[in-house]
């Protein structure tokens, strides 16, 4: 198939030479007198769009602007002589080249070739990865390391065998993505319940799992159903099983066993057919320790026990997630966002606390932040760049010890994060008195 070329041009002459000249190489040509009336033909399959700097209505300058913001087009500028400053600035703004009017043919020709070379290999380029993105998603989970692809091997071979499981990892790890993936592929009927033990207090979570029949407390003005009968048929997850109260640990015990509820206020029993996941991202060993987790329901909830590492431990995963989520940026914008090569590697030298919802959330500000269609090291957040022991650049116009205040911050967030808030675990990994860590987190104002 032949390229596609859009020519704006007012100049009839000019316009038409043009035209003639791209029929006679071959090109599929459509020719307008303004942006206005290109508009609707301009898309991501316009090979190449060739545009006079002065038009009427929109002028090519601000067209320019416009149509990069919404397509990934290569465009040349046509300016007249002694116009050069405006065909500077319309590089600036994304255009490819220009050319200076009167338009040599073979000038024109050696540029076309130029530019519609690298566009086809870029599409090829962009090709590949797509194909080798798809061949690291498996049922929208994205993984490339060894880690995740054995985690997609284990739910494939557990999924609807009616085991409980438990999913544990760091926050953000990706605990819940896992969680809806064992549902999906369990191909149980019912619906896919997740209920979150940390965020309510204790007596409403009762009522939320177990519901409750009309008048079995203050404000139970009607029947109402739990999770665990909304859940029948279906998976129910436990989001942070870790926080869940003893007493409330023992009556989950009874349902997970008999797969049988009561509702409050009621002493009939109601059979139930749920599948229970849970997820934390405490260590539950060290609370069964501690005496705050009750181990007999550790065993029955962890018939399957699916740890997910940090993505700290699987470096593969960052190429791939950072290249989903430009898909994703693509898919709704129809813009078209790459990373350079710098960026990328401090990407994959960041320690990464938060873990993918952190890495999505950055990419996200940055393809908003960034100029062009390339997120380089300067749109990266700061914090994010001053962990880097070669960004010398970030702390070049501050004092020594501003620089170093920014630093020991940084590393005190970071440890606190990976330890929950921990002050005294990470005093531990920071190798500093948790006397000092205390001083620290009030002279910075850190939130624990
Ligand atoms: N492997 C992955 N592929 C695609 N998206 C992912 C992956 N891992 C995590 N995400 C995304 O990152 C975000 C956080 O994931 P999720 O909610 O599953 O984490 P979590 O471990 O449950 O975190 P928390 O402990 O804070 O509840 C979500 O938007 C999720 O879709
Ligand atoms: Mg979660």
């Amino acid at each position: 198939m032949s390229e596609r070329i859009i020519i704006v041009e007012d100049d009839q002459g000019v316009r038409f030479f043009l035209e003639e000249a791209l029929k006679g190489e071959g090109y599929r040509v459509d020719s307008f007198e303004s942006y206005e009336d290109a508009s609707k033909s301009i898309s991501n399959s316009t090979d190449l769009l060739i545009m006079d700097i002065s038009l009427p209505g929109l002028d090519g300058l601000s067209a320019t602007t416009e149509i990069k913001n919404k397509f990934d087009v290569p465009i040349l500028i046509i300016t007249a002589y002694g116009t050069k400053k405006n065909a500077l600035e319309a590089i600036k703004r994304g255009a490819t080249d220009f050319f200076v009017k009167p338009i040599l043919l073979d000038e024109l020709k050696v540029m076309l070739k130029r530019v519609l070379g690298t566009r086809r290999l870029k599409k090829e380029v962009e090709e590949l990865r797509e194909k080798e993105l798809e061949n690291h998603i498996f049922h929208g989970v994205v993984g490339k390391s060894p880690q995740m692809k054995e985690i997609f091997k284990e739910v494939e071979k557990i999924a609807g065998k009616g085991l409980s499981v438990l999913i544990t990892g760091e926050t953000g790890v990706g605990k819940e993505e896992i969680a809806k993936l064992v549902h999906l592929l369990s191909k149980r009927k019912g619906e896919f319940i997740v209920v979150n033990c940390a965020s309510i207090p204790d007596n409403l979570l009762e009522s939320e799992l177990f519901g409750y029949e009309k008048g079995a407390f203050t404000g139970a003005v009607q029947q109402k159903a739990g999770k665990f009968e909304v859940a029948h048929r279906g998976t129910i997850v436990l989001d942070e099983i870790g926080e869940m109260s003893p007493y409330l640990q023992a009556k989950l015990l009874r349902v997970v066993e008999k797969q049988e509820i009561e509702h409050l206020g009621s002493t009939k029993t109601k059979k139930v057919d749920i599948h229970v996941i849970s997820t934390t991202n405490r260590v539950l060993e060290n609370e069964i320790r501690e005496g705050k987790f009750r181990e007999d329901l550790f065993f029955r909830l962890s018939q399957i026990h699916i740890q997910i590492p940090p993505l700290r431990e699987r470096r593969a995963d960052v190429t791939v997630l950072v290249d989903y989520v430009l898909r994703n940026i693509e898919q709704e914008t129809g813009r078209v966002v790459m990373i350079s090569d710098d960026a990328m590697g401090l990407l994959m030298d960041y320690s990464w606390p938060g873990n993918a919802r952190e890495l999505i959330g950055i990419i996200r500000r940055a393809s908003v932040m960034c100029d062009g269609d390339v997120i380089g090291l300067d749109d990266l957040p700061l914090h994010f760049r001053a962990e880097h022991p070669l960004s010398g650049s970030v702390y070049s116009d501050q004092s020594l010890d501003d620089a170093i205040s920014v630093l020991e911050k940084n590393m005190i967030v970071d440890a606190l994060k990976k330890v929950q808030g921990s002050q005294a675990r990470a005093a531990k990994i920071l190798g500093i008195s948790e006397r000092s860590m205390w001083y620290r987190v009030k002279k910075y104002e850190i939130e624990t």
